[in-house]
């Protein structure tokens, strides 16, 4: 698996192999042109059904008032949102993301629900996070950990901002099991939704590049061992939507 494979000096943009100094521009390319039409086309793509994955994250998460959490490749806001919201505004986020655009969306939504506290959006990258050792209660990544270039390096800095005690929760698209579900999920990922993104998105390339993303990110007990590598303990998953996303959760203990 290219995901966990550091000894080479390329890495899978898609199914494309490039060099890895060149994987976190193209992303940021890809989000940089979806970042207006983000969250109607996951709308769109999911049949609204990110909304309920994401609630699931913050229950499984079960966020205490007076709580710092870390949202890595936090996007426009959507698990940061949720997050306050379940402590009652008493809580503090970091939305860190790589992309500009997608954090200004991000931004001008929270602008738009009054939403005018608590939350810090910074701009960084997952492999290096621009906070101390031990300083924060929960860390969350949705969707964002399939793009990173070094996995296993943005999960050993999860662990290290993470206090004692701290709990990791990743939302990622996983592996499609049973297979009548998988044959209708393959057709529409790569036949309809590539063809959904041109149209609404003004960008087949950069949605056939999230297929492509998913189908090379490691399988739900893969992923788990990936956490445990970067010193996890207690590491549990769920499969959601009969596979086709996977929540992973971890303590630093
Ligand atoms: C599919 S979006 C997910 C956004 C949000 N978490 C959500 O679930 O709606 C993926 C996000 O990962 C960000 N990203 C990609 N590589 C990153 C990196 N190395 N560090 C931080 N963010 C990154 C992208 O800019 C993008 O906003």
């Amino acid at each position: 698996m290219a995901a966990s494979d550091n000894s080479s000096d390329s890495t899978h943009f898609g199914f494309r192999e490039v060099p890895k100094d060149d994987k976190a521009g193209l992303v940021r390319g890809v989000f940089d042109s979806v970042a207006g039409s983000y969250d109607l086309m996951n709308d769109l793509m999911s049949g609204g059904v990110h909304r309920l994955w994401k609630s699931a994250m913050i229950d499984w998460l079960m966020p205490r008032k007076g709580q710092h959490l870390l949202d890595v490749a936090g996007g426009t806001g959507d698990i940061a949102f949720r997050f306050l919201d379940a402590v009652g505004g008493d809580g503090r986020v970091t939305v860190l993301d790589i992309n500009h655009a997608m954090l200004s969306v991000g931004q001008d939504r929270a602008i738009d629900q009054g939403r005018l506290n608590g939350i810090d959006w910074t701009n960084g990258d997952a492999q290096s996070l621009p906070l101390p050792d031990k300083s924060v209660d929960a860390y969350t990544i949705a969707f964002g950990i399939r793009n990173v270039t070094d996995i296993p390096k943005a999960l050993r800095e999860a662990y290290r901002v993470l206090k004692p005690g701290g709990r990791f929760l990743c939302l990622e698209f996983s592996k499609v099991e049973a297979p009548v579900l998988k044959e209708f999920y393959d057709f529409y990922s790569f036949k309809l939704l590539p063809e959904i993104g041109g149209i609404v998105a003004k960008d087949k390339a950069s949605y056939q590049y999230l297929v492509e993303s998913i189908r090379q990110f490691p399988d739900a007990d893969e992923f788990a061992d990936m956490l445990r590598v970067a010193g996890f303990g207690q590491v549990k998953y769920r499969r959601l939507s009969g596979g086709i996303a996977a929540l992973h959760s971890g303590w630093r203990l």
